[in-house]
């Protein structure tokens, strides 16, 4: 790089931090780029939306056919909840009172920590992780005790259960990891599980399951039915593609629900979501296809990330975290100075940008981007 060249590039960089800063207040959670107003599709021309974790794909067209569906039905209060409720028990084989249905896997998260947590009971979890059950907790007086991820990012069962103590109301597992996404394999969860005083609900957040291909993973369901006391979120925000339409369940020990069900939102579905969710349950090829289509653009941006000599943390989920080597923020903000919307700050990881991974179009504009800013 000529000695011109590098000063330009470094005031871009700098005028583009500013930007950055501007777009993370120090609380903000969840979706970064809400307050940007993007479209709703984002061509490859157009901006490139890469930092919630949604499916660029939408949803399958068997749930926009069953939305289509029961535009009629809108006038009333939800009637095919119980049918979804059903078809999920029958999913997952449990009995009707291990399984809760919530407005996106959110809800289930905040009713677990206002089941769960206070002023006397803490959240033992890791850091990086996803902050909302931690947030929840806090707004209810609940400490959390962060534990970090061990070397390979990983959570560190074994520091978690040395930091869990009397005062323990909760553990949250997220798993695969929200930014890391890196997996604990069920043998390590079921000797955590086992490990832990028998009253201690242990939440662990599914939410990025089905992108999982690592063969030591397993759902952490086969552990509530086996009377353990554990509680799984699931959403149909991800593999589904309906982040926008807003819906989650819990499947868990039927008194852990229970306790969970006290704090629900009354009348927290709603007909389109609900018709929606019953299709998509339906449609394998099409969580299939997403898996797939989810590999290859991750696979790309993998390739051309180590060719500019970037590093990444290998992923089992529809993200990635790309290590920089170099502060995040300034790279943030150049992306966003060219219309390409990618991570957040997850302390104390300050190198690494975490990238959804969208189509290979928008993959293929990221990297060239990247390229452009980092290099
Ligand atoms: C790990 C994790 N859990 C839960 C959620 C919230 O999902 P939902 O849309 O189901 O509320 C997210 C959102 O990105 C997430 O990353």
């Amino acid at each position: 790089m000529s000695h011109g060249r590098s000063r330009r590039h470094f005031l871009a960089l700098g005028a583009a931090g500013t930007v950055w800063r501007s777009f993370f207040p120090a609380r903000s959670f969840g979706s970064s780029s809400s307050a940007l107003s993007l479209p709703a599709t984002t061509g490859v021309a157009g901006p490139v939306k890469i930092d919630a974790n949604e499916n660029p794909y939408g949803p399958s067209e068997k749930a926009v056919e069953a939305i289509q569906r029961s535009f009629s039905r809108a006038g009333r209060y939800a009637s095919n909840t119980p049918e979804l409720h059903r078809a999920l028990c029958d999913h997952h084989q449990v009995d009707p009172g291990m399984l809760e249905l919530g407005y996106g896997s959110s809800e289930l998260l905040k009713m677990a920590a206002e089941a769960f947590l206070g002023p006397d009971k803490n959240v033992v979890t890791a850091q990086p992780t996803y902050e909302a059950p931690s947030r929840y907790g806090s707004v209810y007086g609940a400490t959390t005790i962060r534990v970090p991820l061990d070397a390979a990012y990983c959570f560190d069962l074994k520091k978690m259960r040395a930091a869990t103590n009397d005062k323990t109301g909760m553990v949250y597992i997220c798993n695969p990891n929200n930014p890391t996404a890196t997996v604990v394999s069920a043998e390590a969860l079921r000797a955590f599980v086992d490990s832990m005083p028998p009253e201690v609900p242990i939440v662990v957040d599914e939410a990025y399951h089905h992108y999982v291909d690592d063969a030591a993973y397993a759902s952490a369901i086969s552990l509530a039915k086996q009377g353990k006391a554990v509680v799984v979120t699931r959403t149909f925000s991800k593999i589904y593609g309906m982040a926008g339409l807003r819906l989650g369940y819990a499947v868990g020990r039927a008194d852990l629900i229970g306790r969970m069900t006290t704090y629900k939102v009354w009348l927290n579905t709603n007909t389109l979501t609900v018709a929606a969710a019953i299709a998509s349950l339906e449609d394998k090829e099409f969580v299939e296809r997403n898996r797939k289509l989810n590999a290859s653009a991750r696979k790309l941006v993998e390739q051309q990330v180590t060719r500019m000599g970037l590093g990444y943390i290998p992923s089992q989920a529809n993200f990635l975290m790309i290590d920089l080597k170099r502060d995040m923020g300034p790279v943030v903000g150049a992306l966003r100075a060219r219309n390409v919307f990618a991570g957040r700050p997850f302390h104390p990881l300050r190198h690494h940008l975490r990238v959804t991974v969208g189509t290979m179009d928008e993959m293929k504009r990221f990297v060239e981007e990247l390229r452009a800013v980092t290099t």
